[in-house]
């Protein structure tokens, strides 16, 4: 590598060293280069996103939950050995079972299990739509039905066939990261922090669960202060308590975003500069001065939001995409063929 380096004019040495960094991403299955593109069905299934969004209208009419789980589930299957719909296999050892996908909406796996059944039900289609696509084109739908921007999704992606527990956990950010913790995750999935930033705006729609919080509204004995992340507004902090007291029920949530819950909007990020984030991981977005000005930007500008986010689910929607025989276009989503 080295002496492949110093062959080139130091000119270009910047270049050379952001191809070498590319090799090494692509090399650990980040983000080499898929064949992706928005035709791909375009002669073996040519109404496939007319078939997927009329599940995910009917869908979002008997619950709306099934908005954000759904847009969860896209953010999970892609960064658990890639946007492979692995995260839908059902078997004991499936990615479900372990870590942050234990809370995995079974609202959004019954919204996917619908619209392959639509796509299936088209004669031409049958067996031929993989569930990575399907779980991709339906991400878009919910966002878009909550509010949201309305995008081209790239297609093409295959169906792994393997899913394990063991990978989930350390593949997936934790609700008490820092700046940095967030910024390293995201860049090994071939994202900048300003993708980052956009990404965590999927937080406009949608609950978490008190256990994800709860650190952030007591002092626990033996806790350090750190553990606490950044200040909480205290009007915020009370009303917190109350929908999570110390002996909080599993089953206790609070929305993300408290002022538009069910609105695909920037309000997330102006709950932010309220000091009203909910996760340590989003408050810190605000907290920390590196990324405070594309809060500001994004709580100012809803337009340039939607843009960066359209931008940054294009390319999370690349990362580890499955080719040749490495995938397979699945029967059934919860099963390898
Ligand atoms: C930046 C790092 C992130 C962290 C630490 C994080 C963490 C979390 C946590 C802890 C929950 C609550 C889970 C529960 O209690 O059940 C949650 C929910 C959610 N996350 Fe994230 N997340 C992150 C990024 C993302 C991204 C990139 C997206 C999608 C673009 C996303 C979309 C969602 C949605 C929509 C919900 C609500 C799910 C529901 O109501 O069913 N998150 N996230
Ligand atoms: C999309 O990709 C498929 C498979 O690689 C290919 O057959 C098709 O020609 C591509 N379409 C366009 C418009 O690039
Ligand atoms: C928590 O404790 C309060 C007061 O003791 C009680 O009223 C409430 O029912 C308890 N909640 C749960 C979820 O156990
Ligand atoms: C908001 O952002 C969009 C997209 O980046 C940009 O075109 C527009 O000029 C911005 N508007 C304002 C008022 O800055």
């Amino acid at each position: 590598m080295r002496s492949t380096r110093r062959s080139f004019p130091s000119s270009s040495r910047q270049s050379v060293l952001a191809a070498l960094v590319g090799v090494v991403l692509a090399a650990t299955a980040c983000c080499a280069a898929a064949q992706l593109n928005q035709s791909y069905y375009a002669s073996t299934c040519p109404n496939v996103e007319t078939l997927v969004r009329g599940a995910v209208t009917q869908k979002l009419q008997e619950t709306f939950n099934a908005a954000p789980g759904t847009l969860r589930l896209f953010f999970h299957d892609c960064f658990v050995r890639g946007c492979d719909a692995s995260v839908l296999l059902s078997g004991p050892d499936d990615e479900h079972s372990a870590g942050p996908d234990t809370t995995l909406s079974p609202d959004a796996l019954d919204l996917i299990t619908r619209a392959k059944a639509a796509v299936d039900g088209d004669p031409q289609c049958t067996n031929k739509v993989s569930c990575a696509d399907i779980l991709a084109l339906a991400a878009r739908d919910v966002v878009s039905q909550a509010g949201g921007p309305y995008y081209q999704v790239e297609l093409g992606r295959l169906d792994g066939k393997v899913g394990t527990r063991a990978v989930v956990k350390h593949s997936l950010p934790g609700a008490g990261f820092d700046l940095d913790q967030l910024n390293k995750l995201f860049a090994a999935n071939g994202l900048t922090q300003t993708d980052m930033i956009a990404l965590s705006g999927g937080h406009t729609i949608g609950v978490s669960h008190c256990d994800k919080f709860v650190r952030r509204l007591y002092t626990f004995k033996g806790g350090a202060a750190a553990q606490r992340g950044p200040p909480m507004n205290l009007y915020f902090l009370r009303q917190m308590r109350q929908t999570c007291p110390l002996n909080y029920s599993a089953s206790a949530f609070a929305m993300l975003d408290a002022v538009t819950p069910r609105k695909f909007d920037n309000g997330y990020y102006l709950t932010l500069q309220q000091m009203k984030g909910l996760l340590a991981s989003d408050q810190v977005l605000f907290a920390d001065r590196r990324s405070r000005a594309t809060v500001n930007y994004f709580a100012a500008n809803q337009t340039a939001f939607f843009d960066a986010f359209v931008a940054a689910m294009a390319k999370l929607g690349r990362i580890g995409v499955k080719t040749g025989a490495d995938g397979e276009i699945r029967r059934v989503c919860t099963k390898a063929n």
